[in-house]
């Protein structure tokens, strides 16, 4: 009777370990192998200074409050506040000890486009790489160019305040099972070059569905509302729905969504307020056509 019951405790606890094995092999970290950055030849570091306002990093891994030239010291810094927890934005400035001084184009890119850190380590979809993974090879080692260009910062930002069970970076490996993808999130048959270049914009770099997009109760996008408003992380209120038809801009032309990325004005001289204020500010730097693509992707989404 007991050996019988000693059996089945043991193959239990072998089940449990062929579980978590299992759960481990499907969800490592998985960074990209360094020969895939190797042929990309010297940055064009204008392009990636254009990746960089599309992007929005100073939004977040400038000190809060930097104005001008104080937006490109990428110290860190910022609280982010979240249902998970408050996360302190690292400094990625160049400097070799607290910032990115001494990561290659390779550790850079694993962390863009597949969410893991140097040290192999899962980062947390606070950073929106769950979007930057659609960046093309070359805007991320064009980005990667303009950065090493910014200045150094030696601030060190806390740890992150997260309770358990979100502490645990192996459990992120979960999350990025159930959503993490680099593939389209909409499918737009007949979309010529402006639209696909608007796609790229708004999915990749632009992340503007980290905000416009409402999720799931363990943080995925609920795709078949994408774009279509969520509820502000911020506390107050909705952030609009950006779909054709929407109450917030269904009236909108494409020129006048145009104009609001470029000069912060809605076409009821509105400007552009909470967190969009700076979305726009970063998105004003852009040259105007690739505005023009992201109003025309906008405009080519299906209606809720
Ligand atoms: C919405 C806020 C936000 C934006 C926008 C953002 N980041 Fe971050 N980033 C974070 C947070 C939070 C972390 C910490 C993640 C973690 O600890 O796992 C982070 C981590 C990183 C890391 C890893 C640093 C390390 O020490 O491991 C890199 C590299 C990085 N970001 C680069 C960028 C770049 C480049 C951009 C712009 C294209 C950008 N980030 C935009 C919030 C942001
Ligand atoms: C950090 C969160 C965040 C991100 C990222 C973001 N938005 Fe917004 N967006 C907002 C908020 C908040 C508002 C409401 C602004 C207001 O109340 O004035 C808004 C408003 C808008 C509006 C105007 C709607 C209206 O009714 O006035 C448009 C258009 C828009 N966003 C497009 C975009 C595009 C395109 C992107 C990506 C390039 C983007 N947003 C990324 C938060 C965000």
């Amino acid at each position: 009777m007991v050996a019988r019951f000693v059996r089945w405790l043991l193959c239990l606890v072998g089940l449990v370990i062929i579980g978590f094995g299992a759960f481990y092999v499907v969800t490592a970290p998985s960074p990209l192998p360094a020969s895939h950055w190797a042929n990309l030849g010297d940055p064009d570091i204008k392009n990636g200074e254009m990746v960089f306002w599309a992007g929005g990093c100073t939004s977040c891994h400038a000190a809060p409050g930097a104005k001008g030239d104080a937006k490109l010291v990428l110290s860190g810094g910022l609280a982010l506040a979240s249902p998970f927890g408050t996360f302190h934005v690292p400094n990625i400035s160049p400097d070799e000890k607290a910032g990115l001084g001494n990561w290659t184009l390779a550790d850079f890119g694993s962390a863009m486009k597949r969410g893991v850190g140097k040290n192999g380590e899962h980062l947390y979809p606070s950073f929106p790489y769950g979007s930057y993974a659609r960046m093309s090879d070359k805007d991320v080692n064009d980005l990667w160019g303009f950065l090493k260009t910014l200045p150094k910062s030696d601030h060190v930002a806390p740890p992150h305040e997260l309770p358990f069970p979100f502490n645990i970076r192996l459990a992120l490996g979960g999350w990025k099972f159930l959503y993490f993808n680099d593939q389209p999130r909409i499918v737009l048959a007949n979309a010529d070059d402006k639209i696909r270049r608007g796609q790229y914009l708004v999915e990749g770099p632009g992340h503007c569905s980290e905000c416009h997009t409402p999720r799931d109760a363990l943080g995925g996008f609920l795709r078949d509302q994408w774009l279509a408003g969520a509820p502000n992380p911020e506390g107050k209120g909705n952030i609009p729905d950006i779909t054709p038809g929407s109450k917030a801009i269904g009236s909108w032309s494409a020129a006048d969504i145009a104009t609001y990325l470029e000069t912060g004005f809605t076409p009821d001289y509105d400007s552009a307020g909470g967190s969009m204020a700076e979305v726009q500010q970063n998105i004003a730097h852009l040259p105007a056509t690739d505005r023009e693509a992201i109003a025309a992707y906008l405009k080519a989404l299906p209606a809720r």
